[in-house]
């Protein structure tokens, strides 16, 4: 079968990350006889050098042609100071907006064989976590009013916290579906005891749990999340959040992992379409240099085949052959942990091909 994928690279490291993602997508496509075509699009800085705005039309057209869109990062010092519908940003917060992807969901995995490498002491880590992040993307302070104005002191800017009923409902009930797949444990996130908007959330979210009797709710302050995942990850199954609240624990989370270059992420609609990208940033200063990670973004392409293709045996090979890998102790310069071989992004990437079979 013949599928249309849309790469947009973007910036700093995202065209050598997402490079490695395409010749592995390309290896799977060889090993299970399936054929991708690729059609890139400009986002970020790059399309601002190119054509004056961080996403232009054209760009949003062709993303909703394609089966799914994979995603680098954008952003870098070049781009600090534009205006803010300018920056670089603006290209994946618009691309979340026009596919409408309200579903982000963050992985976190301890690869057993980097344990050595997460800053968690052996004790904290226990028998290791494999846990979930749900963020809501297309709402929230990212997307309330916003601006700036002369307040009682002066010159003053405002962002508001702003969630329907609708938009908690709707995230809600996928987060407590992906449970129902996994060991059915739901902790929503939030700061009910001092925000209206979390109060909200988390009466919205009682009212979904009443449809689930099968999974298990708790809520955690977002304070105290914070707290939990370095103290004790393996206690969480699935993190239900807001859109900013996610965004700040899945970084966190990703670190516990050994190193945020690891982890992938998919951020998907009401339809099949959805954007892939790992949850690390552009890296300016890796830029060119053939050290980035490869993995989050060769592990989003894995997301991307599961969950807009269809192709679950595919991505678990992707998975199997990253596991193997590290196994096998190859990886980047990122990862601290002794008696390995360090490789460049492109050469591992490589390495992680020639494990992929059917
Ligand atoms: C992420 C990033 C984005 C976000 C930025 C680049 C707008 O940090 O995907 O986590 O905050 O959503
Ligand atoms: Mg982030």
């Amino acid at each position: 079968m013949t599928y249309k994928i849309i790469t947009a690279p973007g910036d700093g490291i995202g065209p050598e990350v997402t490079a490695a993602a395409v010749r592995v997508l390309d290896r799977v496509g060889e090993v299970f006889g399936h054929q991708f075509q690729y059609e890139e699009i400009l986002v970020g800085g790059a399309s601002i050098d190119g054509t004056g705005v961080p996403l232009t039309e054209s760009a949003i057209t062709a993303a909703r042609s394609g089966d799914a869109v994979l995603f680098g990062a954008v952003g870098g010092s070049a781009w600090d100071r534009l205006t803010p519908p300018l920056r670089p940003e603006k290209a994946i917060l618009g691309l979340r907006q026009a596919l409408g992807a309200y579903i982000n969901l963050r992985p976190g995995i301890l690869f057993p064989a980097l344990r050595e490498a997460s800053p968690l002491k052996d004790e904290l880590l226990g028998r290791g976590f494999d846990l979930m992040v749900v963020r809501e993307l297309t709402g929230g302070i990212y997307f309330g009013e916003k601006g700036t104005r002369d307040g009682k002191y002066g010159p003053e800017a405002y962002d508001v916290e702003v969630y329907s009923e609708f938009e908690v409902r709707r995230i809600a009930q996928k987060a407590f579906q992906l449970a129902q797949t996994r060991r059915k444990k739901v902790v929503s996130v939030d700061k009910a005891n001092v925000l209206e908007s979390s109060r909200l959330w988390r009466r919205i979210v009682e009212e979904v749990a009443a449809d689930f009797p099968d999974v298990e709710l708790s809520h955690m302050y977002v304070d105290n999340a914070a707290m939990q995942v370095v103290r004790d990850p393996g206690q969480f199954d699935v993190l239900l959040t807001s859109n900013l609240f996610g965004d700040i624990l899945s970084d966190e989370i990703s670190m516990l992992t050994g190193s945020i270059g690891l982890l992938p992420s998919a951020s998907l609609g009401s339809g099949t379409t959805g954007i892939y990208e790992p949850i690390h940033g552009s890296a300016p200063d890796l830029a060119g240099l053939d050290k980035a990670n490869p993995i989050g973004a060769i592990l989003s392409a894995a997301m991307l085949l599961d969950h807009s293709l269809g192709l679950t045996r595919e991505a678990h090979a992707i998975r199997q052959a990253v596991d193997a890998t590290l196994e096998a102790g190859h990886q980047t310069g990122d990862i601290h942990r002794s008696g390995v071989s360090v490789h460049g992004t492109s050469d591992l990437a490589s390495i992680i091909c020639r494990r992929i079979t059917n």
